[in-house]
């Protein structure tokens, strides 16, 4: 075994933050397993795709013998795993995929990592890890004055993305619990910044304010999120695995609670200041017809990271809005290339009941 990480789904928004980190910030090399499903785009990684240290292979989690190929070749002293069908309203209109990739394919992970896992050398097996990158989505929906999820509250997915999620997190359990497979678990709070693909809220309402459209808010705009700033969530990634004790799992949060329609307010004051058009961008907010089983609130309680290995978060939501409103309007070449054909066609989806929002 060598020092080097396995990474699936580097490709994707998280994934290449944390490609780009962990080649700016570690000296391992990191080989990166991504399928470029409509969500991956090497543009976001074009900065460092020829480095020494950097490895591309093109392939899905699903394929054994390829995974199986990798961990033979690269001996790898970790695995972290990004790759997922990541966005609720997809999972609503299709839910298959998610199955597919979120728990098939953390399964077939599971296998191929257990075997190289179990023919290592005894002081290799206690340094190799599993790293799963899971979601605040499972736990459910809160109400307004609940306290946060912490690493043990009961899970309760809602929708078939967090479904997938929770599965995957108990086969990741199940696999450490059985087999002694050291693996983590992060359960982190929505993100947001840079190279995410604009179906999510602040990148779509950067989208749509940009180009003139309404800025389509689900139900009464009220629905709370703890946002997380990207490179924070790709450093606390970096912290627990370094740190974190096998088989223990992780909530990380922004401590940035905020309402959708706050959200969306903030944006347009950033753009408003940025790029000032004729009127207010704040008017081209649209109440539309609400997510079916829209959870109403989640919140994260992090304080056992933050306690037991010494990380917090360091973006403000108001710092991170603006450097994310920023990096938008700086990079709006990247946005044009993604929101071609078939994003085009997703907007028209799944917007068309909804009052013709983009
Ligand atoms: P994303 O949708 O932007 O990227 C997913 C990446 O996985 C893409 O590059 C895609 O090509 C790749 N992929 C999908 N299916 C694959 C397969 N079968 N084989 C190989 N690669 C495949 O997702 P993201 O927002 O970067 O999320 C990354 C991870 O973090 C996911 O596991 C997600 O559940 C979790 N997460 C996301 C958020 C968030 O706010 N975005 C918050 C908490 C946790
Ligand atoms: P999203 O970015 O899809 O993340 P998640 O559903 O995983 O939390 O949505 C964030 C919140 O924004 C969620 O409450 C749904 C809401 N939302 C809108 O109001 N309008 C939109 O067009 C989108 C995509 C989301």
């Amino acid at each position: 075994m060598n020092d080097s990480i396995l990474v699936t789904g580097g490709a994707g928004f998280i994934g290449s933050n944390f490609v780009l980190q962990w080649l700016a910030h570690e000296s391992a090399p990191l080989i990166n397993l991504d399928s470029l499903t409509y969500a991956g785009n090497l543009a976001n990684l074009a900065s460092i795709s020829e480095g020494p240290r950097y490895r591309f292979v093109h392939g899905d989690i699903n394929d054994r013998a390829l995974v199986a190929g990798l961990f033979r070749r690269h001996q790898p002293a970790a695995m972290v795993h990004f790759a997922a069908e990541s966005h609720v309203d997809r999972s609503i209109l299709g839910p298959e995929e998610f199955i597919r990739t979120n728990v098939h394919g953390t399964f077939s992970l599971l296998e191929e990592a257990k075997a190289y896992w179990k023919a290592l050398p005894e002081c290799d097996q206690q340094r190799f890890r599993f790293l799963h990158v899971s979601t605040d989505e499972v736990y459910g929906s809160l109400g307004e004055h609940d306290p946060a999820f912490s690493e043990t509250t009961a899970y309760a997915p809602n929708s078939p993305y967090a479904a997938s999620k929770a599965a995957s997190d108990h086969l990741v359990r199940a696999w450490h619990h059985t087999y002694e497979l050291p693996t983590l678990t992060t359960n982190c709070s929505n993100n947001y910044g840079p190279f995410q693909f604009p179906e999510k809220l602040i990148p779509l309402m950067i989208h749509n304010a940009l180009a003139g459209k309404t800025l389509p808010v689900y139900g009464d705009g009220q629905n709370v999120r703890d946002w997380m700033y990207v490179e924070d969530h790709c450093s606390a990634i970096r912290c627990v695995l370094s740190n974190g004790r096998p088989g223990e799992t992780y909530n990380i949060g922004g401590r940035s609670e905020r309402r959708n329609l706050e959200v969306v307010r903030s944006i347009c004051a950033v753009l408003d200041e940025l790029r000032p058009a004729a009127h207010s961008y704040a008017d081209l907010i649209t109440f539309v017809p609400d997510r079916p089983g829209h959870d109403r609130r989640y919140a994260i309680d992090s304080s056992r990271v933050e306690r037991e290995l010494g990380w917090h978060p360091q973006v403000s939501f108001e710092d991170g809005i603006r450097r994310t409103v920023a990096w938008y309007l700086d990079h709006q070449d990247w946005v044009a290339a993604i929101t071609s054909g078939s994003y085009r066609d997703w907007i028209a989806t799944q917007y068309a009941n909804r009052g013709g929002a983009a």
